[in-house]
This record gives structure tokens, sequence and C-alpha cells, in this order.
């Protein structure tokens, strides 16, 4: 498409001949012979250059910058000047003009300047969608990750979703399992139709059956009426069993079948109703360790293992804690509604070092604490949970020269049990285990050493 050229000048003489050259160059060229003109023609279509002379009657040039750049940034802004006004050219580009050509000038100096304008235009739209593809990269169906590994994810994700394969998604807990399974219904064929979700770990198991597969009316007492169960109401939308290493062995027959012929049965009924669902299934358990333990049929395991994807703890992929801090700093001083709240580099430090044993779940929760907390335009260290801000060179400290040998030993044996605690999330009898000491003795060193003083973990030890 041509470019399209607004030419703003008063001399008759000067304006017309730029519009001709200009034409038979093969540009669309307006024109007006004053500022007041060009403001009205800029309110209503848009340019990609504007070439405006600055002495003009009514408004001046710097009035039609001015409305310019507030009506089309995008726009890039030529100045004509005589010689003796360079110092106005001057301040119309430090107002954000793009270039200036001073009078008199030739049909090539005017060509030259326009080529400029156009060859920036590229350079730009090139950068801004590179920052999309960047973006995209980051963020993908709002799950942010740009390690190789959540690249790959990101990969699964966009071919499994197209399928209406079953899925398992495996991670611990607070991984993304669930912004997984949301994406891959979301960019199915399905995402116009419901999706259901199913904690298998919070249906007590006398109420499995009934809520997963409904109910005839009189299949036990109390049954009034006839229900039907989640997965029929899922019908032609998807389904996703969340923690489906809960789900109780008697009832996998009935969801291998489920899986194998898309049907399922009523309780007290036994006619078979076809049900057209895609099937998801999350877990934070080792799948194959429950089949080893006979908890978890191995055909079953064998069915719904056909498509997994594995969604790394947060330790395993440091390089997307910068993004996903950025992620949630925005999002939670948007809805506390403290605008430009920074992270200190300490407290940067402090996110970057931390083992995150509830993953990216807990990263999430600190930062929205520390964005309550924080008291002024930035977040520091104190702004950040407890047992987050144990860091520092550990073996330096304690093998310094300067301490003698006994003093080094507590040192290094204090600094040990704050690095399990850190790992099991201050959680007393496994960084107990961790440490290969009883319960009783790392209670009595946690005292000895004051760790509890400044870990806050009395409250956390006394449920243990
Ligand atoms: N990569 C990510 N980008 C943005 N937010 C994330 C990401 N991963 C997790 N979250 C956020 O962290 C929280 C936990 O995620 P989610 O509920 O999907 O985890 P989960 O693996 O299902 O955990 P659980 O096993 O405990 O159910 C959610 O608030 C989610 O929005
Ligand atoms: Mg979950």
């Amino acid at each position: 498409m041509a470019k399209q050229i607004l030419i703003v000048e008063d001399d008759p003489i000067m304006r017309l001949g730029m519009e001709h050259f200009l034409r038979s160059r093969g540009y669309e060229i307006m024109t007006c012979t004053d500022g007041k003109e060009a403001i009205e023609l800029i309110d209503k279509m848009s340019f990609d250059i504007i070439i405006s002379d600055l002495k003009m009657p009514y408004y001046d040039g710097f009035e039609v910058l001015k409305r310019a750049k507030s009506v089309q940034p995008h726009a890039y802004f030529i100045i004509i000047t005589a010689y003796a006004d360079i110092k106005d050219a001057v301040e119309a580009i430090r107002q954000g003009a793009f270039d200036y050509i001073a009078k008199p000038f030739s049909n090539e100096e005017l060509l030259i300047a326009i080529e400029k304008c156009l060859h920036f235009q590229k350079l730009e739209n090139e950068i801004s969608q590179l920052k999309e593809t960047l973006k995209e990269k980051v963020v993908f169906e709002n799950i942010i990750g740009v390690s190789p590994q959540m690249q790959q994810v990101f990969k699964q994700i966009s071919s499994v979703a197209v399928t209406d394969a079953p899925v398992l998604i495996q991670g611990q807990s607070g991984t993304g399992k669930e912004l997984v399974a949301n994406a891959i219904h979301n960019l199915s064929k399905r995402a116009d139709k419901i999706l259901v979700k199913i904690n298998c770990a919070a249906i007590p198991e006398n109420l499995f059956e009934s809520e997963l597969f409904g109910y005839e009316r009189g299949a036990f007492t109390g049954a009034t009426k006839t229900k039907i169960g989640k997965i029929e109401y899922a019908h032609e939308g998807t389904i996703f069993f969340d923690e489906i290493g809960d789900i109780p062995l008697f009832l996998q027959p009935k969801l291998l079948r489920l899986l194998e012929d898309h049907s399922i049965t009523r309780l007290g009924d036994n006619r078979e109703i076809k049900v057209d669902i895609r099937m998801i299934y999350a877990t934070s358990k080792n799948l194959k360790d429950l089949v080893s333990k006979g908890l978890f049929r191995e055909d079953l395991f064998y069915r719904i293992n056909i498509v997994p994807i594995t969604l790394p703890p947060l330790k395993e992929r440091t390089e997307d804690i910068p993004y996903l801090v950025d992620y949630f700093l925005r999002q939670f001083c948007k809805k506390f509604n403290k605008p430009n709240l920074k992270i200190s580099p300490h407290a940067f430090d402090v996110l970057m070092s931390y083992s995150y044993p509830g993953n990216v779940r807990e990263l999430k929760h600190a930062i929205e604490r520390a964005v309550i907390l924080a008291q002024s335009d930035t977040i520091n260290v104190q702004d950040l949970p407890q047992e987050m801000r144990i860091t520092g060179n550990i073996e330096a400290s304690c093998m310094s020269e300067h301490i003698p040998l006994e003093q080094s030993i507590k040192c290094f044996e204090k600094q040990k049990i704050i690095i399990a605690l850190r790992e099991t999330g201050g959680k007393k009898i496994e960084a107990a285990k961790l440490l290969g000491i009883s319960r009783k003795v790392l209670w009595s060193k946690i005292k000895e050493y004051g760790i509890d003083e400044f870990f806050s973990l009395s409250q956390q030890l006394e449920e243990d």
C-alpha cells in the first residue's frame, strides 16, 4: 500500500512542487496550507509521515507536532525550516520531530529524508514483531516459562491439544498442572464446551462412584431421584481428573471402560450410556510406584500414560524465576493498587537462590505477601517469608581460619540444619531424615542454635 504523506506548507510554490514530485514517486499525498487545517486533518486521517513548515499562520509547526504526537504517535514528523531558524528545528526534534530539512532543499534531499523515515518505520515494525514473538515464548496461555523444559511443555501442549488423546500431567505440587490442563482444553476443539474438574483427593471414598457416574432413583437409600454424574455432565467437553493417583482401586475398572469404550453406567442401573469426552489426568504422585504397591491398576496406568507431560520442579528451571517474579509482581501491584513497586537487588538474589519446595505456588504467594507488606516503593528482603531469607555463602563463613575448630564445626552444623529446614519447607520430620538424625536431636539443636528465633519455625515445628 502506498505510504500516506501529509504536507503542511503555506508557500504554494513549495507545496505544489513537493506534492507533484512525491506523487510521481508513488506516494499518496494530502496537503494543507496552515496549522489549523493540518490539525483537523490529523484528527481525521492517519499518516505515515507528516512534513510541516514551522512558521505558518494560525497554528505553527510546533502546534501541529504536538497534536500529531498525541493522536498519531507512530507518524514520523519532518520539519521544514529556514537556515536562519535551525535553533527552532533543534527544539522541534527535542519535542519529538524525527528530522528536519533546511530550505532551500532539492527533491533528492526531500526523498532521502522520507526514505530515512520509512527505513526506521520498517525497523520499528520488525522490533515490535520480535517483541511479540518473544512475549509468546515467555508466556503461553497464562503459563510463564523460558526454560528449555517449559518450552518443550508448550510444544507438547500445542501438539496434543488439537487431538482427542488422553493426557497425563505429572509434577510436584504447585508446578502448574492445572494451568496446563486449562491450556489443553482452551486450545482444543472443545474450547467452547465445558471443562469439568474433579479433584480425586478431595472426594470421600464412599461418594466417589455416585459423584462420577451418577445414580438412578432408588439405587441406594436416599437416592430419591436420578442424578447424572460429573462424567455425563462433561459430555462433549473435557474432564480433568486431578490427583488421579487417589482414585479408589475399586473404581479403576470403570475408568478403564470409560477410556476404552467411552461409556459408563449409572449406579443402580445397567444401561450403557455413551459419552463424548476428552480426558486429562494429573498427578503429583509417582503412578508407577503406586502400580508397584498394588494401589493403581497397571492396565489403567498404561492407558492414561500415552501422552505424558512432565512439569519440572521450579528449582530445576531457575531461569524462569525472573519472569515469574515480574509476572506476579505486575499482577499483585495491580490487585493491591501499588503501582511501580520494585524489588531490591538483595531481595531478588534471595528469590533466585531459594529452593521452592512449594514450586511456583510458593513463589506466587511470596510475591503477593511482599507486595502487601512493602512499606516503600521497594520490596526488601524483610518483606519475604522467613524461610527464604537465610542465604549467604555458608562454607566460607564457617571455614574461616580465625574461628577455632569446635566453633567451626558448630557453625557448619547450624548451617546444615538451616539448609535442611529450608529444603523441606520447615518440616522437622523430613529435615531430620535428610540429616540422618532423630527428630529429638534436631529439635534440641534447633533450640541450641536459636534457629527458630529467626526461622519462625516454632509454629510449624509444633504441628509436626
Ligand atoms: N508457569 C507458571 N506461570 C504462571 N503461573 C503459574 C505457573 N505455574 C504455576 N503457576 C501458578 O501457581 C499456582 C499453582 O499452580 P497449579 O494449581 O496449576 O499447580 P498444580 O501443579 O496443579 O498444584 P497442586 O498439585 O498443588 O494442585 C497457580 O496460582 C498458578 O496460576
Ligand atoms: Mg492442581
